[in-house]
């Protein structure tokens, strides 16, 4: 006999989690479903959690090395780097078994298992030991989230030729390391081994870093991340890759296609975007229709073709964020719940956690410019502010877009230290429709980063006080 549930949650990432606990919170009987072993799927397994663990700590490795003799304190500094590694396990499974609880409080089951849907309301689980057991459910929900797109004709065995999950695994700090893609994860790992020691070169297939930001924060990132040393490669594309005794040799040729020329590297970490996760869970056994991108089509509830089945996170359109994944995954659940559920996908933002960090929400100037928005700028340095100097980390700017009429804030973006902290005041601010003017007679303290957003804002209507 199947176990009944009102929902069963497949994939146990943010999507799937919180979709589990909002589920059980509204007083819904709900099963989460994860392959892994371990809750919390990409983002804490091997994603955000581990990244950002070793982000951190390589970031002290190579202040301790290169800045603490700016403050005035002598230190001699030496890597271990297992004990590095070791540090990011343990904050990975605390968070991981966080989750467990999480799900356990609000009364949803946790089951490990690879979940397929056999019929209309009807999952098998498969757990590691071969044995099945049949859920019921009145609602699925698909939150299988993403894996990594591979480079065609490169064949990634974790060790030299990495995705992500190698290169937050590596038991040593590569000479040379080849990213392929100036994206998020390209520019976020290569700092972690730039910082403990590699020879960077990013290969690119666009004509810029991070495609898709505002352009001038696009352009300056890139800058900066030169003068830390990365060597960038823009415009090219990898055509492929041979093992040799020691190394990789790699090929690239400009993207336009051109003459080849070859990149000897270490190690190769292909970081070329993530791709929906839908493969072996029956799908097709119940008529769920995918997009051309293999994404799971659904309304703006979350609702696919199939009564009863819903997606949310990686699995479906949007940006690939947790905190994106998670907003549906509250959704998802308050609509089961036969409650107003609602995202605002005006207000989504993202961080590349560098340094300096890069946050941005809203609209760039490109989109705005596309969207025929007349629109003003308000802009200020990190250069300009007080508490940026005392802390020694002055590169970067806020940039604030509002409305050329109405003054309501359109866009932010930052560069600079705590940039992903520091957006948080803007998004809050659209999300109540708040106007440049609101965020500039707002008090900030001092001193603080805070007060470059609100020069920024006092920008937009060209009262900037401190510059
Ligand atoms: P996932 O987290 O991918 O979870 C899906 C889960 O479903 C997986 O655990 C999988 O095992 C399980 N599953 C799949 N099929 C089945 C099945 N048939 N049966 C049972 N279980 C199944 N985002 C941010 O917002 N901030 C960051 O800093 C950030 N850093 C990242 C760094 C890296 C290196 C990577 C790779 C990603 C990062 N992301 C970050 C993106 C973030 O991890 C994803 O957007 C997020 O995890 C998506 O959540 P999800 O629940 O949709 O899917
Ligand atoms: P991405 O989409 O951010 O960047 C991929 C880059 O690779 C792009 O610049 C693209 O133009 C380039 N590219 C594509 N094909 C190429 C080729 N053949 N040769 C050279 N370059 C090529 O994808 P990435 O960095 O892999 O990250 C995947 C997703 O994971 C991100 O989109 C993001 O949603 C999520 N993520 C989020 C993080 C965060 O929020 N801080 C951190 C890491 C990942």
């Amino acid at each position: 006999m199947a176990d009944t549930f009102d929902a069963v949650v497949i994939g146990g990432g943010p999507g799937g989690y919180n979709t589990a606990i909002r589920l059980g919170q509204l007083g819904l009987s709900a099963a989460c479903i994860d392959k892994r072993g371990a809750f919390g799927g990409t983002c804490l397994n091997v994603g955000c959690i581990p990244s950002k663990a070793l982000l951190h700590a390589s970031e002290r490795f190579h202040e301790a090395q290169t800045e603490f003799a700016k403050l005035g304190i002598k230190t001699k500094v030496e890597l271990d780097l297992p004990a590095m590694m070791a540090q990011k396990t343990k904050v990975v499974g605390e968070l991981t078994k966080g989750v467990e609880y999480l799900l356990k409080k609000n009364k949803a089951e946790a089951i490990v298992g690879e979940a397929r849907i056999i019929a209309p309301g009807k999952i098998e689980v498969k757990g590691a030991d071969g044995k099945t057991r049949t859920l019921a459910a009145k609602n699925i929900i698909i939150a299988t989230g993403s894996d990594v797109a591979p480079l065609p004709g490169v064949e990634i065995d974790e060790k030299q030729i990495v995705s992500s999950t190698g290169a937050i695994a590596l038991t040593s700090v590569p000479k040379r390391l080849l990213v392929v893609g100036a994206g998020v994860i390209g520019l976020e790992l290569g700092s972690v081994w730039k910082r403990l020691g590699s020879d960077v070169t990013v290969v690119e297939f666009l004509d810029r870093v991070t495609p898709g930001m505002d352009l001038e924060v696009s352009k300056a990132f890139q800058r900066i991340l030169t003068k830390q040393g990365f060597a960038f490669q823009l415009s090219t594309k990898v055509t492929g890759v041979e093992k040799k005794k020691n190394g990789l040799a790699v090929t690239v040729e400009p993207a336009a296609g051109g003459e080849k020329s070859v990149i000897e590297a270490d190690v190769m970490l292909v970081a070329i975007g993530r791709r929906p996760f839908t493969g072996n869970l029956g799908l097709e056994t119940v008529g769920v229709a995918l997009d051309k991108r293999g994404r799971v089509i659904t309304d703006n509830h979350y609702r696919t073709n199939v009564a009863g089945i819903y997606a949310v996170g990686d699995c479906r359109e949007g940006p690939m964020l947790a905190h994106k994944a998670e907003d549906e995954g509250v959704a998802v659940a308050e609509i089961i719940a036969g409650k107003a559920g609602h995202v605002n996908y005006d207000t989504i933002p993202s961080v590349v956690y560098t340094f300096p960090e890069v946050a941005t929400v809203g609209k760039s100037e490109e989109e705005l410019k596309a969207a025929n928005i007349a629109y003003k700028v308000g802009k200020f340095p990190f250069t300009a502010n007080a508490r940026a100097k005392t802390i020694v980390a002055t590169d970067g700017f806020v940039k604030i877009l509002a409305d050329a009429k109405t003054d309501k804030v359109l866009g932010c973006a930052i560069i600079g230290p705590e940039a992903g902290n520091l957006i948080a005041e803007v998004v809050l601010a659209m999300e109540f429709g708040a106007s440049s003017e609101d965020i500039a007679r707002t008090c900030h303290s001092h001193p603080t980063l805070t007060e470059a957003v609100r020069q920024a804002a006092m920008g937009v209507e060209g009262w900037t006080m401190q510059m």
